[in-house]
């Protein structure tokens, strides 16, 4: 028996990974957080499958959960939002396998903070821009941020950052932002993103409080911020510039012999 904490992704039924989905089609139980996967990821689950809200259970219930599924011996889904590794909560769920002796296996999933990327087609790294991302999000009532991470302290970086549950703080957000970003650094705002009725805002530190209205972006929100996003930043990278040699590539003088001279013996950063 084992519990496989997989990522659901953002949300788009098919933005599961294959292995996530093969592993949801094969186990008799499934755990999900239904505030944040839609009820249609369940279509890749066996027609026999026990599904079960997690969104109505405290800790000890999951527990329970796995604890039937053990005495039955039958393998588990634990379906998280995203990629489970982010404010996942799975560390508490692990402790309790562990002391239960349950083995259990993570599948990673699509994060909220690249499908928003994607939903505004954004790179969110850019040479002599931003080469850092930063993820985060401001204290809750069930989690607490340390201080030396508010986003007051990291806005002095001035790196991409992507703000997770940050919607019902936007105020005191941009107003930290702004400490260290200029005003005219661009704000996207992605409500679900990659849901059917995903909503997106583009617009800058100065006007994002006007712009949106109060409440709108509360729930499921994620904010990317960063002069990255800005699609007018010229500077490239020399990845693929002709020039540019790398074990991968080399640079053809003569059309049918590259000249081993030019392949470079350092490793540059290699992207698929
Ligand atoms: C508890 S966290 C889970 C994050 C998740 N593990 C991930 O990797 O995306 C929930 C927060 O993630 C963000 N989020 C999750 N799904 C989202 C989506 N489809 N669109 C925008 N933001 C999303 C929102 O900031 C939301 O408040």
């Amino acid at each position: 028996m084992k519990v496989y904490f997989v990522g659901a992704g953002p949300g788009a039924p098919d933005l599961i990974t294959l292995r996530g989905a093969r592993l949801l089609g094969d186990v008799r139980m499934v755990l999900y957080a239904g505030s944040l996967v839609p009820t249609e990821m369940l279509r890749h689950c066996r027609h026999d499958a026990e599904m079960i809200d997690t969104a109505q259970l405290d800790l000890e219930q999951q527990q329970a959960c796995y604890e039937r599924a053990q005495a039955q011996d039958i393998d588990v889904v634990r379906l998280h939002s995203g990629d489970p590794a982010i404010y996942g909560a799975t560390a508490e769920q692990m402790r309790r396998l562990d002391a239960l002796g349950i083995a259990y296996e993570v599948v990673p999933g699509v994060s909220s903070f690249t499908a928003a990327a994607s939903a505004v087609t954004a790179e969110l790294t850019k040479p002599e821009v931003s080469q850092t991302v930063i993820l985060t999000r401001v204290s809750g009532r069930a989690s607490a941020v340390p201080e030396l991470e508010s986003i007051a302290r990291l806005a002095a970086h001035q790196a991409t950052m992507c703000i997770f549950l940050s919607g019902p703080h936007l105020k005191k957000i941009v107003a930290d932002l702004r400490l260290h970003y200029p005003d005219s650094t661009p704000v996207t705002l992605v409500y679900r993103a990659t849901w059917p009725d995903q909503r997106v805002y583009q617009g800058t530190l100065a006007t994002v409080l006007e712009e949106t209205r109060r409440g709108a972006w509360n729930l499921t929100t994620m904010m990317l911020v960063g002069a990255a996003l800005d699609k007018g930043a010229q500077v490239e990278s020399s990845l693929y510039s002709k020039d540019f040699t790398h074990l991968f590539r080399v640079v053809k003088k003569n059309k049918d012999k590259p000249e081993p001279a030019e392949i470079s013996a350092t490793v540059h950063e290699v992207r698929s």
